[in-house]
């Protein structure tokens, strides 16, 4: 519809998605749908902007996540689906980007300083790396975006598009770029099976496509409120992350149960679990059948993928040359 608002986002290939990521992205990707035409991408590209040393399986990265978008309900008559290294107009863009982009705006960008702490067994003083934001900005502007689904981490990303699409369309006198607001998705950070954020370096996921058995396993040693030592002892709901999990995942009065049970020790953790195991099975049900479905259809994801790229490419193509009558190169 040609009159419906533009969303873009994008993920690195990561592989399997985990419940952090379906509640914290993928559902309100999916939701979005309704509203708005959408864009969604692998940005394999930038996987590289600190993986470059030793990239790992990215095309099968790749393969694994759009098919836990597609299971999980990104629907592809509705939805554009594509990966960034096949549009080269990215490529391009970013280039003509990095000669407006003035440094002290990228060394200034917070993610820049706190990641190469962080990831500080990478040499991460690349200029790939200083340049990321740049990249994301031609992801963005490419199509002419007005929104951009992002969690919190990714906002200094969109506030740096959003001066980047301005100081183009000033300098070439052009108002090509829309100035892409930043969606903020808000969803509760679900905790990792150790109760720190849930997250494939911490080795502490549930991953939608885990079998029941492997969900069963997990939750089963899943911590609980640390001082709920014996099964008399009363406990604290709030501070365990299979709380957390029931609000998600359970009826209100399963949630009011569990939660009166461990405050006056009338639920044990493994009863409690129990509750939990059942509810996580059946919801992440009709996402793995879908899944396997998908799977065996290896032409189908191809035909996706083609189908996605070709009409990315067309916008990209019809976007570019604007750009380049606006520059006049
Ligand atoms: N930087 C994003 C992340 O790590 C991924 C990304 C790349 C992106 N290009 C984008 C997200 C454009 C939104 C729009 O999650």
């Amino acid at each position: 519809m040609a009159d419906r608002k533009r969303v873009l986002s994008g993920m690195r290939p990561t592989g399997r998605l985990h419940l952090g990521n379906l509640h914290g992205a993928l559902e309100n990707w999916v939701k979005l749908q309704d509203q708005y035409e959408c864009f969604y991408f692998v940005a394999d590209w930038h996987a590289l902007t600190t993986d470059y040393a030793s990239p790992g399986d990215i095309r099968g990265n790749t393969r694994e996540m759009v098919l836990d978008w597609l299971s999980a309900g990104l629907d592809p008559q509705r939805s554009t689906i594509f990966i960034q290294s096949d549009i080269k107009e990215h490529a391009e863009l970013y280039l003509l980007l990095g000669m407006i982009t003035p440094l002290a705006w990228l060394e200034r960008n917070p993610t820049y300083k706190e990641q190469q702490q962080q990831l500080d067994q990478k040499d991460l003083g690349t200029y790939g790396f200083l340049g990321y934001p740049v990249l994301q900005a031609a992801d963005i502007i490419i199509y002419r975006a007005n929104g951009v689904p992002v969690g919190k981490d990714q906002l200094p990303h969109v506030e740096l598009t959003r001066e980047i699409a301005r100081r183009f369309n000033y300098l070439y006198k052009s108002e090509i770029f829309p100035v892409p607001d930043g969606l903020l998705t808000e969803a509760p950070v679900l905790p990792g099976l150790d109760g720190r954020k849930m997250s494939k370096s911490y080795g502490n996921c549930i991953f939608i496509t885990d079998s029941e058995k492997e969900i069963g396993e997990k939750i089963s040693r899943m911590m609980t409120d640390p001082q709920r030592v014996r099964r008399n002892d009363p406990g604290d709901p709030e501070v365990s992350p299979v709380f957390a999990y029931h609000k998600l995942y359970s009826s209100p009065s399963e949630i009011e149960e569990v939660a009166h049970g461990c405050r006056t020790a009338g639920i044990g953790c493994v009863e409690c679990k129990k509750i939990l195991i059942r509810n996580v099975i059946s919801r992440l049900a009709p996402i793995r059948e879908k899944r396997l479905k998908l799977e065996s259809d290896v032409q189908g994801l191809r035909a996706v993928i083609a189908e996605g790229n070709a009409r990315a490419a067309r916008e990209a193509a019809a976007t570019m040359e604007l750009v380049r009558r606006a520059i006049g190169i």
